[in-house]
C-alpha cells in the first residue's frame, strides 16, 4: 500500500527582535488590532493585519455574537475588508496575534480550520500566496510561506 507524506517548512524566530522591520511593524499592528476585538463571550481577542502589494496595511479583529456561530474570526474580517476596499490588490503577508482573558499571549496561534479554507480561496482568487506571521506579545514567532501549506488535501472550486 503506497503511503504519501505531507510536510512543510516554516521559520521559527525566538523573539520579536529577530524580525525584519516590515514584519515587526505588521505584527505590532495585529497586536493593536486585537484591542478592537468584540469578544465578550470567549474573552479571546484576536487581531490580524495585512500588507498589500500596493503598500497599504489593513487590520481586522474577531467580532463575536450572542448567537455564537454568527461570530467571525479576525482573519475573515480582515479578508472581507481587503476584498471590499482593495478588490484587485493581492496581499503579501498577514500577521495574526491575540491576547487572552488575562491580557497575555506567550505563543503563536494558527488560523482555525474555517479561516484556513477562506485564506486558501483568497490566495487562489488573487493568484498570490499569503505569507503568515504568527506570534503573541511574547514567545516564538512562526512564519509560513503560504496559507495553503496549512490545508493539505484541500477542497476547492477546482474539484467541481
Ligand atoms: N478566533 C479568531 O479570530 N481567529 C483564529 O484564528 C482563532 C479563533 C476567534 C474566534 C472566537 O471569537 C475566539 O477567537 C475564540 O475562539
Amino acid at each position: 500500500m503506497p503511503v504519501e507524506k505531507y510536510s512543510f517548512d516554516f521559520e521559527i524566530y525566538s523573539s520579536f527582535n529577530e524580525l525584519s522591520d516590515a514584519d515587526a511593524a505588521l505584527l505590532t499592528m495585529a497586536q493593536k488590532a486585537a484591542e478592537n476585538a468584540y469578544a465578550p463571550y470567549s474573552n479571546f481577542h484576536v487581531g490580524a493585519a495585512a500588507l498589500l502589494n500596493n503598500g497599504e496595511m489593513l487590520t481586522g479583529s474577531n467580532q463575536e455574537n450572542a448567537s455564537y456561530p454568527v461570530g467571525t474570526c479576525a482573519e475573515r474580517v480582515l479578508l472581507g475588508n481587503i476584498a471590499t476596499m482593495f478588490p484587485n490588490i493581492p496581499l503579501q503577508t498577514m500577521a495574526i496575534s491575540y491576547f487572552n482573558d488575562k491580557g497575555k499571549s506567550v505563543h503563536p496561534i494558527s488560523p482555525c480550520g474555517m479561516c484556513r479554507q477562506y485564506l486558501l480561496e483568497y490566495e487562489k482568487r488573487v493568484n498570490q500566496p499569503i505569507r503568515l506571521i504568527l506570534g503573541g506579545k511574547e514567545g516564538k514567532i512562526f512564519i509560513i510561506k503560504s496559507a495553503a501549506e496549512l490545508l493539505p488535501l484541500n477542497f476547492s472550486a477546482e474539484d467541481f
